[in-house]
């Protein structure tokens, strides 16, 4: 059992959990994930670590409740337990002084963003940021992400905090020599910006996130397809290079379930929903 020693509400539906888990705290590395089960009959689901403490033997995750077991977690309080953490899983990011690396983070994904930005900051790179959120409600870590970056932007999609869209990205690259891009979000998000960083020619690395089962390279689930090969993004990634992924075929992939997903957490909810999942 896995102790949840801080719970933090982030942003609406956006919480962060400090969970004791030794082992997997010594080996953690950035770009690394967990998969976790909540309870007894809980589903197993992947979570991107966003922090790591071997000395208090913790690790960090933050999660978006989107569906029946982030719905579930969110439930947990401090002192509370989580059945089982498998990790950490995935290949660790490349980390080195590039030169000047352009960060690219949205929603959830933000979180993780911190942890490679601290490394990659003690590499000796130069750090561009950018946040961005649907509404300016759900931005959350700015103040730490703007003191760890040279140059530091937020956008939302409505324009209700920073620039509108990532349509400013263009300027920002036309200003600035950048030698790496990493981007971490919504598919659609990583899918622009990897048009545009092309345009550029800058290498750009983007976080896979398919529907996963065991995450350790034996199911198949994960497959995506990466300049033409078949990937999977448990143990070949999650990190990519983003001008060589398929991103159609990966949205048509996470697609798949969502009828079963939406019905799921509607039979749960209307069942009173409760953490352990017996209803
Ligand atoms: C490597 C990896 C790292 C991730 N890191 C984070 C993170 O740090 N924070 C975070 O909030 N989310 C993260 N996710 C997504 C997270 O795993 C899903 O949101 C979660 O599994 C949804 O479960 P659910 O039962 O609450 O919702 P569901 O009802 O199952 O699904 C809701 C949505 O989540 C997607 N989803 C469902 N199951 C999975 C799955 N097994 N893997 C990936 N996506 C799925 C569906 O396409 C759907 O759009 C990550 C996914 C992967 C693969
Ligand atoms: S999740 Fe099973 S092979 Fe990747």
């Amino acid at each position: 059992m896995y102790k949840i020693v801080t719970k933090k509400e982030l942003a609406p539906k956006i919480k962060l959990f400090e969970v004791h888990a030794p082992e997997i705290a010594k080996k953690a590395k950035p770009g690394q994930f967990i998969i976790l089960i909540v309870s007894e009959k809980g589903e197993r689901i992947p979570l991107t670590i966003a922090g790591y403490n071997a000395e208090k033997g913790t690790i960090t995750f933050v999660f978006n409740e989107v569906g029946k077991t982030t719905k579930q977690l969110g439930l947990l309080n401090e002192g509370d337990s989580i059945l089982s953490i498998t990790g950490p899983l995935g290949t660790p990011s490349e980390i080195r002084n590039f030169g000047k690396v352009l960060c690219v983070a949205g929603g959830v994904m933000i979180a993780p963003m911190l942890l490679q930005i601290k490394a990659l900051r003690n590499a000796g790179n130069t750090i561009i940021t950018i946040i961005g959120a649907r509404i300016k409600e759900l931005l959350f870590f700015e103040e730490e992400m703007r003191a760890l970056s040279h140059n530091f932007y937020v956008a939302t999609d409505d324009g209700s905090k920073g620039y509108k869209g990532l349509g400013f990205l263009k300027e920002v690259l036309e200003k600035e020599k950048v030698d790496r891009c990493i981007t971490m979000g919504p598919v659609v998000m990583m899918q622009n910006v990897c048009e545009i960083t092309k345009s550029f020619g800058i290498p750009t690395i983007v976080t896979l996130m398919p529907i996963m089962v065991d995450g350790m390279g034996m199911c198949g689930v994960c497959r995506v397809n990466v300049g033409g090969e078949t990937k999977f993004a448990c143990v070949d990634g999650p990190e990519f290079d983003g001008h060589k992924v398929d991103f159609d075929q990966l949205i048509k992939r996470q697609r798949l379930f969502l009828p079963e997903e939406r019905l799921s957490s509607l039979l749960w909810e209307q069942l009173g929903g409760c953490r352990d999942g017996r209803k």
